[in-house]
């Protein structure tokens, strides 16, 4: 949304402005003294403020000095009498974009000026963002895994993120990685030089909802001193991404539906709303639609989010993705603890592929991330593991148990983490089918 102030006290000045400059995805302002100007443009950070050099109050060049002083970069188109060429030679030298002369008997020169200054404004935006991120680099994301259901993922956000599509919802057990995906759809898509902002809705209490995420005018209450934009405003042109939007209140989900049903916010305590172009992603590791059928979660909203649903395995059903994590989490760990482990050992791959992995791939980062830490040697090896939750003398301390007990438990382990399937655990066991056979009979009779 570009937005223009007009700072002149004809009234029918304002009204041809008004009139002849409004076109969709612009907004146009109009005060009609330097005061009330310098007051709007705090308020609205216009694009463009188009000034008028007499004013009732003030001269327009003060007016002019004092907008460039808070905004250096405020673009400032000046309005001048006839034969006021002078005044307006003194402002362009004061930074003032372009000028106009009144009366304005050519339209089509006043529109034209108005859109190549707002052009112009963008292209330099556009300029200073990809400055700022390269100065700070963007975020290096990677959706590791071989899987096939993270290679199909890994197709979909690649191909969603380029495209115009708007709102999203991501699914998947805590530490599958659903933030990542969310990076991925915007630092892949043309929105990447424009604001990823992060909100977790099970921190903002239902007071807080409205003035952080639509902002506050100045005033509103008691604490509101300036004017602030939300969160949303802050994510214009780039991505909102709702964490754990399943433990929105009541209250704040239907505050979320009405932004997603006019794509706009209004400040609490301010009058117009604010048309925005921001991309939703929402995600939850709760099951929504079962929340919906229980009567917690807004059917209405779910319908809404659910346009596009990505949904993120456990990783103990993709177990092809284990190997790829380890190695990509390893040559983290390495720069990061000054480490120079070559890998794990056969063994230690098999165990780490055994495991269920509860807490998915954030348990395996954090484990890879220990096991790195700790390592006395070049290639970690079985008996350098650290302890794995429920994998009770495998790895850790010995406690004790025959080593029959120990392969039995771990058969077990494995089994469960293929889903029963006993090829698969035989592969990942390193022995054969008929072997597993016989030790599952042994362990029967046992
Ligand atoms: N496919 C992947 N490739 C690389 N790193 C990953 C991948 N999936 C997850 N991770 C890493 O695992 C950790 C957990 O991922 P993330 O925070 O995205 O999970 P989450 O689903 O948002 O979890 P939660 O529900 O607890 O918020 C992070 O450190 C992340 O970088
Ligand atoms: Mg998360």
């Amino acid at each position: 949304m570009d937005r223009v102030l007009v700072i002149d006290d004809e009234l029918s000045i304002q009204t041809l402005l008004g009139r002849v400059l409004a076109q969709s995805g612009r907004e146009i302002a109009t005060v009609g003294s330097g005061r009330d100007g310098l007051k709007a443009a705090a308020d609205l950070a216009p694009d463009v403020v188009v000034l008028d050099l007499r004013l009732p109050d003030a001269s327009g060049l003060e007016v002019l000095r004092a907008l460039r002083m808070r905004d250096p970069e405020m673009a400032v188109v000046i309005v001048t009498g006839y034969g006021e060429i002078g005044t307006a030679v003194e402002a362009m030298k004061q930074g003032a974009k372009d000028y106009l002369e009144k009366p304005f008997d050519n339209l089509d020169k006043l529109r034209l000026c108005i859109s190549r200054t707002l052009e112009d404004v963008g292209a330099r935006r556009a300029l200073q963002r990809l400055q700022q991120l390269q100065a700070r680099k963007l975020p290096q994301i990677a959706l590791v895994g071989d899987s096939p259901a993270t290679r199909a993922l890994r197709d979909a956000v690649h191909r969603l993120a380029g495209s115009e599509a708007d709102t999203f919802l991501i699914l998947g057990e805590s530490g599958t990685g659903k933030e990542v995906v969310a990076s991925c759809l915007h630092y892949e898509s043309p929105r990447r030089t424009f604001a990823f902002v992060d909100v977790n809705c099970a921190a903002i209490g239902d007071a807080l909802f409205e003035s952080e995420l639509f902002g506050h005018e100045r005033g509103a209450f008691t604490d509101a001193r300036v004017t602030k934009p939300g969160l949303v405003e802050l994510a214009d042109h780039g991505t909102l991404f709702l964490d754990e939007v399943s433990e929105l209140s009541p209250s704040s989900q239907a505050k979320l539906l009405r932004v997603m049903e006019t794509r706009s916010v209004r400040r609490v305590g301010g009058t117009r709303d604010i048309r925005l172009d921001v991309r939703l992603v929402a995600a939850s590791n709760r099951p929504l639609g079962k929340l919906v059928a229980e009567g917690r979660f807004r059917e209405d909203l779910y319908y809404r989010l659910n346009v596009i649903p990505l949904a993120i395995p456990p990783l103990r059903e993709r177990r092809d993705d284990i190997i790829p994590l380890t190695r990509h989490f390893l040559e983290h760990a390495n720069v990061r603890f000054h480490k120079i482990v070559a890998g794990f050992s056969e063994e230690a791959e098999r165990h780490l592929l055994g495991y269920p992995w509860p807490g998915n791939v954030r348990e395996l980062r954090n484990f890879i991330e220990r096991a790195v830490l700790l390592a006395p040697v070049e290639v970690i090896d079985v008996e350098h593991l650290p302890p794995l939750d429920g994998v009770d003398g495998v790895a850790g301390t010995p406690n004790g148990r025959s080593l029959a007990a120990v392969e039995r438990a771990y058969i077990q382990l494995v089994l469960r983490s293929v889903g029963g399937n006993k090829s698969e655990a035989a592969k990942v066991l390193g022995i054969s089918r008929n072997t597993l056979r016989g030790k599952l009979e042994d362990g029967e009779t046992a």
